[in-house]
């Protein structure tokens, strides 16, 4: 199996210094060999941390209350891009970020390169304690992490193209086949947002009622199969106990084994084409980074199909 790797060093998209050093600790710590050697995957990566330096404007002042708009269009563009390249050529994309505003690049190219390839609209699981549906409008910190899936269903837009107007139709989602996990810590304008569009989402409250076997037989249901998926997955989702290091914790959050389980699911369906690993941050809580980087690269093995038997 065809495996592309983009490695997006960037924090841009919240004020937390550190998030930007997660790819180069998750590949320290093995990740990409053992997707070579013990996954057997056929693994292209150009053997870089992306900070794309080259884009990144002088000037970069608050817009329509985003902060660093420019910035995180300009990367989110240029991921954009990447990410599509791979996915067009029918390889599975595993992004590491960074901040979860990547998620404006990494499912941007992969709704694109799969209505290219299939003609089918993609579908996504965002397993996160946050939403990360906030317009620019209803943000409360204006930090743009915290709006990707806003611009990614055109429920945001901009005109500007330096400034996510970048964004054509093609390279959108529906809200239909959007799907929450692990969900605690949601803004008011969010709740809104959520309740207006009927969009599915579990949260941990459904996930004690139930359980995650059965969330996750809910979640597979209503995106049903043969739909190609990108799973986009937030480390914030965990428990603080298992992953401390990320910008947002938020008390209250799925197990070690919750979070993997949701990957193994995930994985075998079979339509599992992109995944992204984000929110780790190595230089908060020093203490937990470690637990923080294994917890994730857990995740990344278990979405690609690692079994345990
Ligand atoms: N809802 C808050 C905000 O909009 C927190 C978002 C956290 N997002 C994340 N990707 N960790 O600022
Ligand atoms: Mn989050
Ligand atoms: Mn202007
Ligand atoms: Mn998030």
């Amino acid at each position: 199996h065809d495996l592309g790797v983009v490695a997006v060093g960037f924090s841009g998209g919240q004020t937390k210094a550190g998030v930007d050093a997660a790819p180069m600790a998750l590949i320290e710590s093995g990740l990409i060999q053992q997707l070579e050697e013990d996954l057997e995957f056929n693994v292209t990566f150009d053997g870089q941390v992306h900070a794309y330096t080259d884009i990144m404007p002088k000037e970069d002042p608050d817009y329509r209350n985003m902060k660093r708009p420019r910035s995180v269009s300009a990367v989110t563009w240029q991921v954009s891009k990447q990410v599509y390249e791979h996915a067009k050529s029918g390889k599975f994309v595993l992004t590491l970020g960074g901040d979860h505003s990547i998620a404006i690049g990494t499912i941007s190219g992969t709704a694109k390169a799969i209505r290219e390839r299939t003609g089918k609209d993609l579908a996504v699981i965002w397993v996160d304690a946050h939403a990360d549906i906030n317009t620019p409008e209803t943000s409360e910190s204006g930090n743009i992490h915290g709006m990707p899936v806003a611009f990614l269903t055109g429920l945001a837009t901009e005109t500007h193209e330096d400034m996510f107007g970048w964004i054509q139709k093609d390279q959108m989602i529906t809200t239909k086949k959007l799907v929450y996990i692990g969900l605690r810590d949601i803004d008011k304008g969010e709740k809104k947002i959520l309740r207006d569009h009927g969009i599915k989402a579990f949260s941990m409250h459904d996930i004690d009622r139930h359980g995650i076997g059965k969330v996750m037989d809910m979640v597979l249901g209503w995106i049903g199969s043969d739909t190609p998926i990108h799973l986009s997955f937030d480390v914030d989702a965990l428990d603080p106990m298992w992953a401390p290091s990320t910008g947002t914790p938020v008390r209250g959050g799925l197990t070690l084994r919750e979070g993997d389980f949701i990957a193994e699911c995930v994985a075998e369906t079979g339509s599992l084409i992109a995944l992204d690993l984000v929110e780790v941050n190595p230089s908060l809580d020093i203490q937990g980074a470690s637990d923080t980087v294994r917890a994730g690269c857990s995740i990344v093995r278990c979405a690609l199909g690692d079994t345990l038997l």
